[in-house]
């Protein structure tokens, strides 16, 4: 077959009232990426080319936005919004641009499969002009019916336009739609706005194509995959979903979630084979974690690298910039931020390390911080190989402490450290002998 061009239109000029929000409805996330996005990602896996994404009036954020998920898009105006068929043809000189297949897609339903997607585009190429995707809904109030004669599909009609039989059709419009290139100008153009709300609907090319003789097909999608999103429930309830799908992908792909449900992913977290993940773990964006490493429960990652058996947690927190090489540790409470912690290294106890590189094999004790800032700036700490920071240190930065150093628990190191030297940086330590019940005894009788 030969490849068949394909422009995506996605919709999103709605303004989102049930969200209560300062933000655009299609900006929200999930899985730390804008609904919209994701919308984009579906269209591209499914081979969509050239993206069109229709904004409404002060859909300015949402353009800006686009600049990262989809830096290719054309972006058109809707300014008034009456209606999807409306909506659509905003984009009309994408559309004129001719593509093979177009695919029509909302915004706000982020969760739509790729797979859905390249059937419709597949009946397209069979010669279907018209490929809606509909779903089986558990109440399909509110929805558009997909209505049926001898099988075929030849209307849709919008729930406030339904006869009462209709009404009871359980087959319902999920709102995406694979048109013909071809075809797709020409049917927009014959919407009209005769029905119960006044909009010129999308919906409507069913009925026009049937009645010009060309071919229309319905498909149909899981509810979960066709979810609209018009308030915050339902975006919890979105991402539930993402995250079970996720997280079942991790562990196909061999990774072993021991309270699965507990688990939190990114939309780009990369999660390796044998890897162990126990329970309550939160993978925010930007987190790779290698083949074979562990996350202990409660831990907290972000933008961070994990190396081959590496071991992080319980109660870690990594934030971004932290890339942990090949069996080093992480333990509890302990922060890492920019900062390299080279292969067999142990940060293992209640710890800062900020703008740092802790070298192979170095040994951070217990309550350990780098002092990496003085209210204005951020200094820079390097432990090299083998060394070993006493508990209780403070690195005060800009500080080079050289390989195989030993510093003294206690100390505030200020000065370089050179290679294999041990630095004390505390007070001497004095023992008076007897003192001690001297002073009680001396109390105790001033308080007679
Ligand atoms: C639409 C479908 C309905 C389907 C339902 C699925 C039509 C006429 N109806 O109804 O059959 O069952 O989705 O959820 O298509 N939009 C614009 N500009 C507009 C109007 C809408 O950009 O002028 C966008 C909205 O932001 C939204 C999408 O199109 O992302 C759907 O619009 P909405 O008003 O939610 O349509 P429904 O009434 O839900
Ligand atoms: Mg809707």
């Amino acid at each position: 077959m030969t490849q068949r061009t394909c422009l995506s239109i996605i919709l999103a000029a709605g303004e989102g009232t049930r969200m209560k929000s300062g933000q655009a409805k299609v900006l929200h996330q999930i899985a730390g990426l804008p609904m919209v996005a994701h919308v984009a990602r579906a269209a591209e896996s499914a081979g969509a080319d050239a993206v069109a994404l229709v904004v409404g009036h002060g859909g300015d954020a949402v353009r800006k936005a686009a600049e990262a998920f989809a830096p290719k898009a054309a972006v058109f105006v809707q300014a008034e919004r009456l209606g999807t068929a409306h909506a659509v043809l905003a984009a009309r000189d994408a559309i004129a641009k001719g593509r093979d297949d177009i695919l029509v897609m909302f915004g706000d339903t982020p969760l739509v499969e790729a797979d859905s997607l390249a059937l419709a585009r597949a009946k397209l190429a069979e010669g279907a002009a018209v490929v809606v995707i509909g779903f089986r809904p558990p109440n399909p109030a509110g929805y558009g019916r997909l209505v049926e004669t001898a099988g075929k599909l030849v209307a849709i009609r919008e729930d406030k336009d339904c006869t009462d039989e209709e009404r009871k059709i359980g087959f319902c419009n999920a709102g995406l739609m694979a048109i013909s290139g071809a075809h797709a100008l020409k049917l927009l153009e014959q919407v009209g706005n005769a029905n119960a709300k006044g909009e010129f609907y999308l919906t409507d090319i069913v009925e026009i194509a049937d009645k010009a003789g060309l071919t229309v097909v319905a498909i149909e999608a899981s509810f979960e995959s066709v979810l609209g999103i018009n308030n915050r429930a339902e975006l919890a309830e979105a991402e539930a979903i993402w995250q079970k799908r996720r997280r079942r992908q991790a562990m196909v792909d061999g990774a072993t979630l021991i309270a699965p449900e507990t688990v939190y992913f990114s939309h780009d977290t990369e999660i390796g084979a044998d890897v162990l993940v126990e329970p309550n773990v939160w993978f925010g964006v930007g987190v790779k974690i290698a083949d074979g490493a562990t996350v202990h429960a409660f831990s907290h990652l972000e933008g961070a690298s994990v190396g081959p058996r590496a071991e992080i947690g319980p109660f870690a927190r990594l934030r971004p910039g932290a890339e942990i090489h090949e069996k080093a540790k992480v333990g509890n409470f302990c922060e890492v931020k920019k900062a390299t912690i080279e292969k067999g290294a142990k940060v293992n106890h209640l710890t800062y390390i900020g703008d740092a590189r802790v070298g192979a094999g170095a040994n951070i004790g217990a309550g350990t911080i780098t002092c990496n800032y003085d209210g204005y700036s951020k200094f820079f700490t390097d432990i090299g190989e083998g060394a070993f920071i006493g508990s209780n240190s403070s690195l005060v930065a800009p500080i080079v402490i050289g390989a195989g150093a030993y510093v003294a628990s206690g100390s505030v190191i200020t000065d370089q450290v050179p290679e294999d030297s041990l630095a004390f940086g505390r007070a001497r330590q004095k023992t008076l002998p007897g003192k001690g019940k001297e002073l009680r005894e001396r109390r105790a009788s001033a308080k007679k």
